[in-house]
């Protein structure tokens, strides 16, 4: 087992959708995984859902669904401080604080703002045509997000890698004028689970409507996996797991043995793509009913969730509260 390590991580998982099982392989198990090493901060970022979502009925049941999860998957609440972004009122003012020290140039130059100019030129539009400030300054809340709690390590997604790259040079030009303040943040990019792909073959994900809800009840994750996108080989041809999304789902579920065996099975021919998205069913299903189970009592007691939240949050704030004294004293004397 690896080392307990001193180093302080951060993540935060944006309540923009029902988790589906590409964000489950992708981020949601690695982190559970790593709350049984290691002190984490893993908080819902219920702000920067902000700029896309102005219906807060919806905000808070994707908020509770991820809080949801993260426990019925087993996260370690002894070492992960697990919170609300918009609990703490501190990252609302260190993202001002920062904003003075932060170039405009830097925010032109975030990838999720620069598509949307791109997206506003091709098209003839204005080129600010529907964004907002908070979509402008996102890369800023995230910063103070980061910068907060000390952080040393930031695990995200490749999509995110420039955002952590941005708090880091928040933190220099800070350090620069003011004196030593904050710690610089790294970027920890996880690729070894690979893109999952959805139902369609592309890359699962909410904005393709091709997802696997992670906890769907029984009846919808069997009629969701029927549904998968195969070609047309008939049952006796042999068939190419490696391009196979029922395959490769499977792998990440199955041990070792299970999926070698399905691999001979797909390799040799003589099984139909629809035995094949059985047992595909069968072992995801078993593997996530537990999990499920609890995930369904959780989202049926949401007190029990809002008390988790407030917990985790009262533990944030006290470093919230320290980081944010040090920067005001540093500004503002
Ligand atoms: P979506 O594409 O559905 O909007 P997000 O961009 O909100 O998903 O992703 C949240 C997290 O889940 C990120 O860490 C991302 O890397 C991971 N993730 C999302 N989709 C997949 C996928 N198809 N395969 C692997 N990881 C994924
Ligand atoms: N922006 C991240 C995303 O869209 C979520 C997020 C907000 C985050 N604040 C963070 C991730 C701080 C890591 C650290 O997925």
């Amino acid at each position: 087992m690896a080392k307990k390590s001193d180093k302080i991580i951060l993540t935060g998982i944006k309540p923009t959708g029902t988790p589906h099982l590409g964000n489950y392989i992708g981020a949601l198990k690695p982190l559970v995984e790593l709350s049984k090493k290691n002190r984490t901060y893993m908080f819902i970022a219920d702000l920067h859902a902000l700029n896309t979502i102005h219906d807060s009925v919806v905000i808070k049941r994707h908020t509770y669904e991820i809080a949801a999860m993260l426990i019925a998957l087993g996260l370690d609440l002894k070492n992960a401080v697990l919170f609300r972004q918009s609990d703490i009122v501190q990252v609302y003012q260190l993202a001002t604080l920062l904003s003075n020290v932060t170039p405009k140039g830097l925010m032109n130059r975030a990838h999720s703002y620069k598509a949307m100019v791109e997206k506003n030129t091709a098209s003839g539009d204005d080129i600010d045509a529907g964004v907002n400030m908070g979509l402008y300054t996102y890369p800023i809340l995230m910063a103070a997000d980061i910068l907060l709690y000390n952080t040393d390590v930031v695990p995200v997604g490749a999509d995110q890698k420039q955002h952590v790259e941005f708090a880091r040079d928040i933190a220099g030009y800070f350090n620069n004028i003011y004196g030593e303040t904050f710690k610089l943040p790294e970027p920890v990019i996880s690729e070894s689970a690979g893109v999952i792909p959805g139902l369609d073959g592309r890359k699962m994900s909410k904005s393709y409507d091709n997802t696997i809800p992670l906890f769907a009840p029984e009846s919808e994750l069997k009629k969701k996996i029927m549904r998968i996108i195969t070609d047309s080989k008939t049952p006796d041809e042999p068939k190419n797991p490696d391009e196979s999304t029922i395959f490769q789902l499977y792998k990440h579920f199955a041990t070792e043995p299970e999926v070698a065996k399905l691999r001979e099975m797909f390799v040799a021919g003589g099984m139909g793509y629809g035995t094949a998205k059985t047992i595909l069913f069968e072992k995801v299903n078993s593997v996530l009913a537990d999990a499920r189970c609890e995930y369904e009592r959780l989202m049926a007691n949401t007190a029990e969730l809002d008390a988790v939240l407030a917990d985790g949050a009262s533990r944030a704030r006290v470093v919230a509260a320290e980081t944010l004294d040090r920067v005001h004293r540093a500004m503002l004397g």
